[in-house]
């Protein structure tokens, strides 16, 4: 299970999408299965960007269309050696936790071989485990983010 890794330090500033989308590679690599990710921050923060790196660190084939339409999208993995079997992506900007349930939240989130990453965690956070790890997006400038890691959310 994963908090936060002894060596990721927690706080970063990116200048680039493609600098976000590394890091979520390098959050790919420490992935083993159970984890919920919450991506917290406004709108173009960078958050689906994040997930997009981290599905091709996990050598997922795009295209990685947003949630945003679908609310819920889920990736299968299927090679043999990969102990993780399915990234599911929730955007619950317009949705709340009865939504959230009704799409069957409870049955996979958190479970082993799995990993779930929601956006717009604060829209049902009556639903997040308090083992989640929190990721937060703060606009800096047009090609700044500033990143930030915690095991809880910040209040
Ligand atoms: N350092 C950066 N990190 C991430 N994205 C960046 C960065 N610099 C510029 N961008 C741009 O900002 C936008 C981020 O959009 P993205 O869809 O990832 O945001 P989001 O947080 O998912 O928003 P929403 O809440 O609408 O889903 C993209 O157009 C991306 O190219
Ligand atoms: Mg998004």
């Amino acid at each position: 299970m994963l908090y936060i890794s002894t060596y990721m330090i927690n706080e970063y500033v990116t200048t680039s999408s493609i600098q976000t989308k590394k890091l979520g590679a390098l959050l790919a690599e420490e992935l083993s299965g159970g984890e919920i990710i919450c991506l917290a921050g406004d709108l173009g923060a960078g958050k689906t960007t994040f997930t997009q790196g981290l599905l091709k660190g996990l050598k997922i084939k795009g295209p990685y269309t947003s949630p945003t339409f679908a609310i819920l999208k889920e990736y299968k993995l299927k090679a043999k050696s990969q102990k993780l079997k399915a990234i599911f992506h929730i955007d619950a900007y317009r949705i709340n936790a009865k939504d959230l349930l009704e799409i069957g939240f409870a049955d996979f989130a958190g479970k082993k071989n799995s990993v779930t990453i929601i956006e717009w965690p604060e829209k049902v956070h009556k639903l997040i485990p308090t083992k989640a790890l929190w990721i937060n997006f703060q606009w800096l400038s047009e090609q700044e983010r500033k990143i930030t890691l915690s095991s809880k959310k910040e209040r």
